[in-house]
C-alpha cells in the first residue's frame, strides 16, 4: 500500500482536513495509508524547539534541521525502501505542479511531505532530503500544510478505485491535454435557459464531436500555452 508520511508542527490541522475529504476516504478504501508526524515530538526537551533565528539575520524564523532529520531517520529505518520513496517539499520557490508530474507521484509507493513555512526551513534539509520541491503556483500561502494537501488530493484521486466513478478523472481537465468541455443536468430547461441541443439528440458520435469542439475552443481561448502543446503532441 502507499505509504504517505506528512511532517507538520500542526498535525490536527492535517487530520482535519485528511478525516473530512477524499483523503480520508481513499484510507478507508485501503488505496493509501497516511502517517501525520508532529515535528514537536522530535525536538529536543525541555523546550521543544523546532526552530530558530536565521544565520546573517533576515526576518522570520527557520525550521531547524534536527527535527525534521530524525523523523526522516525514524521513518527509514521502520520500514520503507528508500529507492521507491520521494521526499516533497512543497515550496513557492519549487516547479509548479502540473497533471504529468502528479502521475509521477502517483507511480511513487512512498511519498514523505515535509510542511514548511515560507522562509523557513534550514537549507541542509533540502539539500540532504529533498527529492522534490513543488509549488502550486505563482503566489504565497502561508503554510506547506495547505499546499500538501492539495498535492496530494491531485495524486490520491488518481488512484485506480479511490473515485467512485474513475472514467470521471480520466476526462476531466489537462487529463487528455484539453480544458474540460460545459456540462448540463436536469432540468432541460431552467429560467429559460436552454441545454444545447445536441446533448439531447442521442447521437453519440454528434456529441462526441461537440465535446471536442468545447473542448478546443476552451483551451485556446484560455490557455494558448496548453494548445500549442496539444497541437505538437497531435503532429
Ligand atoms: Cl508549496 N507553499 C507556500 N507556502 N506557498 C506557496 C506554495 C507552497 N506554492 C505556491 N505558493
Amino acid at each position: 500500500m502507499k505509504q504517505i508520511y506528512i511532517l507538520t508542527p500542526f498535525p490536527k490541522m492535517v487530520d482535519a482536513i485528511i478525516s473530512e475529504s477524499i483523503l480520508g476516504r481513499s484510507e478507508k478504501k485501503n488505496k493509501v495509508n497516511f502517517n501525520i508526524i508532529n515535528l514537536f515530538d522530535f525536538a529536543d526537551s525541555p523546550h521543544k524547539r523546532i526552530d530558530d533565528y536565521p544565520f546573517g539575520g533576515g526576518a522570520g524564523m527557520i525550521l531547524k534541521p534536527e527535527p525534521i532529520f530524525r523523523a526522516y531517520d525514524k521513518i527509514i529505518s521502520q520500514s520503507i525502501d528508500d529507492s521507491k520513496l520521494k521526499v516533497i517539499f512543497p515550496t513557492p520557490d519549487g516547479k509548479i505542479l502540473n497533471h504529468k508530474k502528479t502521475l509521477d507521484l502517483v507511480e511513487t509507493q512512498n511519498l514523505i511531505f515535509i510542511c514548511g513555512h515560507y522562509k523557513g526551513i534550514d537549507q541542509r534539509v533540502r539539500d540532504e532530503l529533498v527529492t522534490d520541491e513543488i509549488s502550486i503556483g505563482d503566489y504565497v500561502i502561508t503554510g506547506g500544510e495547505l499546499a500538501s494537501m492539495v498535492i496530494l488530493d491531485a495524486i490520491v484521486r488518481l488512484i485506480p478505485g479511490v473515485l467512485n466513478c474513475y472514467e470521471s478523472a480520466e476526462t476531466d481537465s489537462f487529463s487528455e491535454q484539453l480544458l474540460d468541455c460545459p456540462h448540463y443536468t436536469r432540468p432541460e430547461i431552467y429560467r429559460d435557459l436552454k441545454t444545447p441541443e445536441v446533448l439531447l439528440s442521442g447521437n453519440h458520435k454528434k456529441i462526441e464531436d461537440w465535446k471536442k469542439n468545447k473542448k478546443i475552443k476552451k483551451t485556446k481561448d484560455r490557455r494558448p500555452d496548453l494548445w500549442d502543446n496539444y497541437k505538437k503532441l497531435d503532429e
